[in-house]
């Protein structure tokens, strides 16, 4: 099942709540919120009091991606902010199971991210826990920047890991994202799709999600 989340980081924060309703009516299928702490990133953004405030102007769930040096100090305050699903990144976690457990617990959908230098073994003990992996098609911190091709094998290793232990575990994809790429992104093994600023640097913002869904259908 295809998904498109478009990432605010590449919104109009002046009017935030507009540009997340004009995703939502030009079919979003989530919102993707980039968390960044100044530390784990050379970048910051939000925190839990931003996604408090715009839950209250959609439908569309949120997905909150954390790119923090210590992630669990603040799940729970995004959970209860009303994240739906969190991604945290497995550079930044020696506990990694434990933190997985804990977001499940809390009845929140759970992801690992793995950085582009991050390889897909560290995976193989908890990848049964998890509901989704993002693979980072750039080094996080910034919207805008070029795909690294070389993530599509790293796309296509962990469908296949995937695909052999007969789980149900989505793929998300993050950074660099483009009706350009999204089919190759696609045949590799991905099938949820974060878009900053091919999403929120259109003007016409249903024929940019359009754009990507029906490429990555194909
Ligand atoms: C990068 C963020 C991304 C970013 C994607 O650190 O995690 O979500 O907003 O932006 P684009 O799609 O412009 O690469
Ligand atoms: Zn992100």
């Amino acid at each position: 099942m295809i998904k498109i989340a478009p990432s605010i980081l590449s919104a109009d924060f002046s009017r935030l709540g507009e540009e997340i309703d004009s995703i939502e009516r030009a079919g979003a299928d989530w919102v993707h919120i980039d968390v960044m702490d100044g530390h784990y990133v050379p970048n910051l953004t939000l925190g839990p009091v931003v996604v408090e405030s715009i839950r209250k102007v959609t439908q569309l769930p949120f997905d909150v991606h954390l790119m923090m040096n210590n992630p669990m100090d603040y799940v729970d305050s995004f959970i209860d902010a009303g994240a739906d699903s969190i991604s945290i990144h497995a550079e930044v976690l020696p506990h990694l199971h434990r933190a997985i457990m804990h977001i499940k617990d809390r009845g929140c959908k759970v992801a690992v991210a793995l950085n582009p230098s991050t390889p897909i073994d560290i995976l193989e003990h908890v990848l049964d826990e998890l509901d989704m992996v993002l693979i980072m098609t750039v080094n996080p911190g910034f919207g805008g920047q070029g795909f690294i091709n070389s993530m599509l094998d790293k796309i296509k290793q962990l469908k296949d890991l995937i695909a052999n232990r007969g789980l149900d575990v989505d793929i998300q994809v993050d950074g660099g994202i483009s009706p350009k790429n999204i089919q190759e992104v696609s045949a590799a093994g991905a099938n949820i799709f974060v878009a900053g600023s091919s999403v929120f640097n259109e003007d016409d913002r249903r024929l940019a999600l359009e754009a990507l869904r029906s490429r990555a259908s194909l």
